[in-house]
């Protein structure tokens, strides 16, 4: 047998006995469902995925309704998941496979690679899973898995060494049984080939692989070169009335929680302070600064001071915000609104609607 028929043989030998096979985008394996899954997993746990997917498509489970859908009810159900310019793509690309595909999925790579946010591996993975066709897929877990296997050195993340760990995934794609073959080398990577104590005693691919003949597992794939991460200090301007709303802006598209309704932010207490003064036509003086939040993005860390202040029910200018012009528009803690929300925002509105609490009549 060669070598190349040894990894696709011995990997859909050991998918039969411990591949994952009930997981929720496993049953009725369609291109929109395997889609959605595939781009949920791309910076997310499976455990933290399920309750999102399951949720996303009790509420939209064709391309046309996601298609229909609006932004924020999209981003409402991504609340939580992180990485929100997903979310954003995901609306575009469905409504992209509506008006130019008629609903239906191009069923070739550079078709699917056309749409928002598919690359080659996303396209790789509907193909082989949603259409049973031959075409590679290099997530996370391939990589590390072919990275530990050819002893690939280098980080991922540059050119030659992620051309090197296609071109073995290319090789490697079996032209049978290609959803089990991909299914089973990402399960591997999740639970054998793990990037810490991987248990290799129980790997089907112990018998070629460099890395672990070697005794260098660690070692592959190459880490990313650490830079230290920035702290970014910001000040929210929290405005609130009774009996319980707060003034929410909607983010523009771009930055890292674009789409989603967050207090307007400012980069110095002085400019929120301005601003709450120019557009509620309050005082400074009746604005506090509470103790900040902190949240830790991939790239920077971010400190929010919140710049508080709180309006009389009745104030003519909290009634009439310019919401056309700035986006702006009063929420009620509770229930919270059916919008995208920073995980962070949420946890500080449901701490604000504590000190609010809901009166029942
Ligand atoms: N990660 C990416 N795609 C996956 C899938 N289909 N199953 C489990 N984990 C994954």
């Amino acid at each position: 047998m060669s070598e190349k028929d040894h990894i696709a043989g011995a990997l859909l030998e050991w998918f039969e006995q411990h591949g994952r096979k009930d997981l929720p985008w496993q049953t009725n394996r369609t291109p929109y469902r395997v889609w959605i899954s595939e781009i949920m997993l791309q910076q997310t746990q499976v455990s933290t995925v399920i309750p999102f997917y399951e949720r996303f498509m009790t509420q939209l489970p064709t391309v046309e309704e996601l298609a229909a859908a609006t932004e924020d009810s999209v981003l409402h159900l991504w609340t939580g998941l992180g990485y929100y310019a997903r979310a954003r793509n995901l609306h575009r690309c469905a409504k992209q496979v509506c008006a130019s595909h008629k609903g239906v999925f191009p069923s070739d790579r550079a078709g699917l690679e056309a749409l928002p946010g598919i690359g080659r591996s996303t396209a790789g993975a509907i193909l082989s899973l949603a259409m049973d066709t031959r075409a590679p897929i290099l997530d996370g877990n391939v990589k590390r898995v072919l990275a530990r296997y050819h002893a690939v050195a280098g980080w991922p993340g540059q050119r030659v060494v992620s051309d090197t760990l296609w071109s073995h995934a290319e090789n490697h794609t079996p032209q049978k049984r290609v959803a089990d073959y991909t299914q089973a080398i990402m399960d591997l990577g999740a639970t054998c080939c793990t990037r810490s104590r991987p248990i290799c005693e129980q790997c089907p691919l112990k018998r070629g692989c460099a890395a672990c003949a070697q005794g260098r597992q660690s070692d592959f794939p190459g880490r990313k070169p650490r830079k230290p991460i920035p702290l970014k200090q910001r000040w929210l301007a929290v405005v609130t009335r009774p009996p319980g709303e707060v003034l929410l802006q909607k983010r523009s598209d771009s930055g890292i929680w674009g789409g989603l309704w967050a207090p307007p932010e400012f980069e110095t207490a002085s400019t929120a302070e301005a601003w709450i003064a120019n557009t509620l036509s309050l005082k400074a003086e009746r604005c506090r600064i509470d103790e900040p939040f902190h949240h830790t993005f991939t790239h920077f860390k971010l400190e929010a001071h919140l710049v508080r202040a709180q309006c009389a029910a009745n104030h003519p200018e909290t009634i009439d915000v310019k919401s056309d012009v700035d986006h702006l528009q009063w929420f009620a803690f509770h229930p919270l609104p059916s919008v995208g929300l920073p995980a962070p925002i949420v946890r500080l509105l449901a701490r604000l609607g504590n000190e609010n609490p809901q009166r029942s009549n």
